[in-house]
């Protein structure tokens, strides 16, 4: 089940996704953390944000909708609060801790603030939050030019690991991935919700306090399955797959289309033994496989008319 990829050794491939776990403490009475490959933080921005008008989720059938406006504490007081909590706690789970920003230069002034601190091991770049787009614009997921400048100028600023998070409403996600590639990132997560909205047939208001949102559960898992086998078909770097995952099957998509690893998000809101019960499934799974182990499995589906490459552990 371990995975060695973006300079470390994942204990399995299992992760709770960005805005589903805050920061690790927020769960750990219900979810025992040690026991995943790791968890991505909150998004964490420059200045603290109260963020967006109850009610910030809604269940439809199919999946939910959210816009939380990135509510978090600021990147003063993750360090200051939050990371201490995950160096002392956390052994054996890998933390990524995630950043969100307006411009490029509002990411480079969170990773300056939070790089030395302990208690995490990369930084994932949320560039496709459809609920807070980049200043003037598009989610920087959308533009690969502005969001290779947000890579760019977070490669500068730290060592770690950089993940780019990209958005699954994009025609083709091939120019993004080249340009961010090219920026100096190190791994994709895909994908993030699809924008979406839910209407009170009766009231014609939203359900949602900010009106629209960003669709995860059930109905997103195609399109992430579909996002990581194309992203896997122009890059070798590592992909971490996301959306709809809330059983071990689910999970096994992604690994087969060519993700390393997996985040669990919606899912683990509606039950949080959700993680683990992947994690389970997966070690049977994987017993079942034969030999090769996870790395033969992952990219090995077999889809006609496609080869992909095969991916770079770094
Ligand atoms: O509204 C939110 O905080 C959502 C964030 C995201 O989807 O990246």
């Amino acid at each position: 089940m371990e995975q060695h990829l973006l300079g470390t050794d994942f204990q399995n491939p299992v992760l709770l996704a960005a805005g589903t776990c805050g920061f690790g403490q927020e769960v750990s009475e219900v979810v025992e953390l040690d026991r995943l490959g790791g968890l991505v933080t909150k998004s964490v921005t420059l200045e603290p944000r109260e963020g967006n008008p109850a009610p910030r989720v809604a269940e439809f059938r199919g999946g939910m909708v959210n816009s939380v406006g990135l509510a978090n504490p600021g990147a003063r007081a993750v360090r200051d609060r939050r990371l201490p909590w995950l160096r002392d706690r956390i052994r054996r789970a890998r933390v990524l801790v995630s950043v969100a920003g307006h411009t490029p230069e509002e990411f480079v002034e969170v990773i300056r603030i939070l790089d030395d601190a302990d208690g995490f091991h990369a930084f994932e770049l949320n560039l496709s939050c459809p609920n807070d787009t980049r200043r003037g614009g598009l989610p920087f997921a959308l533009d690969p030019a502005e969001a290779a400048r947000v890579v760019e100028g977070a490669r500068e600023a730290t060592q770690r690991p950089l993940v780019a998070k990209l958005a699954p409403n994009t025609p083709d996600l091939a120019p993004v991935i080249q340009a961010v590639e090219e920026a100096g990132a190190d791994g994709f997560t895909l994908v993030n919700t699809l924008p979406g909205l839910v209407l009170d047939p009766e009231t014609g208001r939203p359900a949602l306090g900010a009106g629209a949102g960003g669709m995860s559960g059930p109905a997103l898992r195609a399109v992430g399955v579909h996002a990581v086998w194309r992203a896997r078909s122009c890059t070798r770097l590592p992909l971490l797959g996301v959306g709809g995952i809330a059983r071990g099957p689910d999970a096994a998509q992604y690994l087969l289309a060519g993700a390393s690893l997996v985040q669990i998000g919606s899912a683990s809101f509606w039950d949080p033994r959700t993680p683990g019960r992947v994690v389970n499934w997966l070690k049977g799974y994987l017993g079942r496989q034969g030999a090769g182990g996870l790395t033969e499995l992952v990219g090995s589906a077999r889809i006609p008319g496609s080869s992909p490459p095969t991916p770079d552990s770094r």
